[in-house]
């Protein structure tokens, strides 16, 4: 059978490397991949230019008999890429564009949750400053603030002041424009709660744990993620039975009756306070990355098959296994990254791969024979270990290999998961 993977950072090498390692998968397409799935001879890229291009996909999809497409990045999904697929009957493993507002749009996602009475901060949305002013004046700070729409985590302040807070607001109204949630402020343990659905029933992927800024022991900027580690310690045994049962269960359910039944990833952003009590940050459509990159090293079963499962409503027979070990993944990235990224650096002496090590790919582009940068997050470089520190130690030996100009990336990812 032949597989399509839509997207092109390291989480899409990570799902069509996994989906390669079926049996009954002879081709893996990635659309468009990057330099990573260029030089994999199991798989193959195809072009794809983002969202306009979407029907041209389908179109391959079709042409080619494509058994099943998985979809990676939120954009596609908040286009409609599900919809598009599924009106021309080609199967396509996915939330539609309704059901992808759990993150599209912060607003839908906090009435939802509202509405279902699923454990998140409480909030406000304005679209008038003024309102949003006094809101904060009244409240005072922490408090944070979050511009409504695909912002790609860049959309979030933290305010630690209450100026830090109005600035925010006169800064996300003048440019993302249109409205800003305001929040109340969750002290905790932050994790990442991945599971999959067919729209009703529900199998949890393996916790993990993503680490944002850039900078180590959690300082600087805001970033799609330098870094992550699985399990995440933090999600006990009882604090996973209340996430799936005041969180995710609610959710899909409450999806369902309101008539967006959610079929895809489904990924919670949880704050675990000190008490073991889980709340809601922000859902996600689709996989994290680098969460996806860890999560799938430690999947023992066969991917494909239980994507065909979800896709045909049987998620109810599946039952993945896991590693025991540990995997953590390491963010290689570019100079000048998050703010503003230095493309085309060559990347060489990359290090083999082999049952404990993968190299994932992210931003990267196969210019001939040379490979180089052309994204802020360049690499993933993730390793399986009996302990945390042994896969921090492993990761870090490879990543230290690596040559390319400028790169950077944090030695302490997974700290969290030692202190546990
Ligand atoms: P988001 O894009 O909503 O995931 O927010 C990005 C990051 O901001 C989260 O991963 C948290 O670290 C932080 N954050 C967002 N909302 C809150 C909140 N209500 N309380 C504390 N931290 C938050
Ligand atoms: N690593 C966070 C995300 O994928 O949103």
């Amino acid at each position: 059978m032949k597989v399509l993977v839509i997207g092109g950072g390291g989480r899409e090498h990570a799902l069509a490397w996994k989906l390669a390692q079926s049996p009954r998968v002879q081709t893996v397409f990635v659309a468009p991949g990057n330099g990573g799935t260029a030089a994999d001879p199991a798989l193959r890229n195809v072009p794809f230019n983002g969202v306009d291009d979407i029907d041209a996909l389908a179109g391959f999809a079709a042409a080619e008999k494509v058994a099943l497409t998985v979809v990676g990045p939120e954009a596609p999904l908040a286009a409609g890429v599900v919809d598009a697929f599924r009106a021309r009957g080609l199967r396509i493993f996915g939330p539609t564009r309704a059901a992808a507002q759990l993150e599209s749009s912060k607003s839908f996602a906090k009435d939802f949750m509202q509405r279902h009475g699923i454990p998140t901060a409480l909030y406000a949305s304005f679209t008038d400053a003024a309102a949003a002013h006094a809101h904060v004046a009244r409240h005072g700070a922490p408090i944070v603030v979050k511009a409504d729409g695909l912002a790609a985590g860049k959309g979030v302040v933290v305010a630690s002041t209450a100026d830090e807070a109005h600035d925010a607001i006169d800064h996300m109204l003048a440019t993302v424009g249109g409205r800003v949630v305001i929040e109340e402020f969750m002290d905790g343990e932050e994790a990442s709660f991945i599971v999959v659905s067919d729209g009703k029933d529900v199998l949890a992927l393996a916790t993990s744990q993503d680490h944002k800024r850039v900078g180590e022991g959690d300082t600087g900027p805001n970033t799609g993620g330098m870094g992550a580690v699985s399990p995440a310690p933090v999600v006990s045994p009882e604090v996973h039975a209340r996430v799936m049962r005041e969180i995710v269960l609610p959710t899909i359910a409450g999806m369902a009756r309101d008539g967006h039944p959610f079929t895809g990833f489904l990924y919670a952003g949880l704050m675990i306070d000190a008490q073991g009590r889980p709340r809601t940050v922000e859902f996600n459509a689709r996989l994290g990355d680098p969460e996806a990159e860890v999560i799938l090293m430690r999947l023992k079963s066969d991917l494909f098959e239980l994507l065909m499962a979800a896709t045909e409503g049987q998620l109810a027979s599946v039952e993945p296994q896991w590693d025991r070990r540990v995997a953590l993944g390491v963010v290689v990235a570019a100079h000048g990254y998050p703010a503003s990224p230095r493309k085309g650096d060559a990347i060489t002496a990359l290090p083999a791969a082999t049952a404990e090590l993968q190299v994932f790919h992210a931003g990267t582009v196969l210019d001939g024979a040379v490979l180089r940068s052309s994204g802020g997050r360049v690499l993933c470089v993730t390793a399986l270990a009996d302990s945390v520190r042994q896969a921090q130690q492993q990761a870090l030996a490879a990543v230290r290999q690596v040559q390319m100009d400028g790169a950077h990336w944090r030695n302490d990812i997974g700290h969290r998961a030692i202190k546990h």
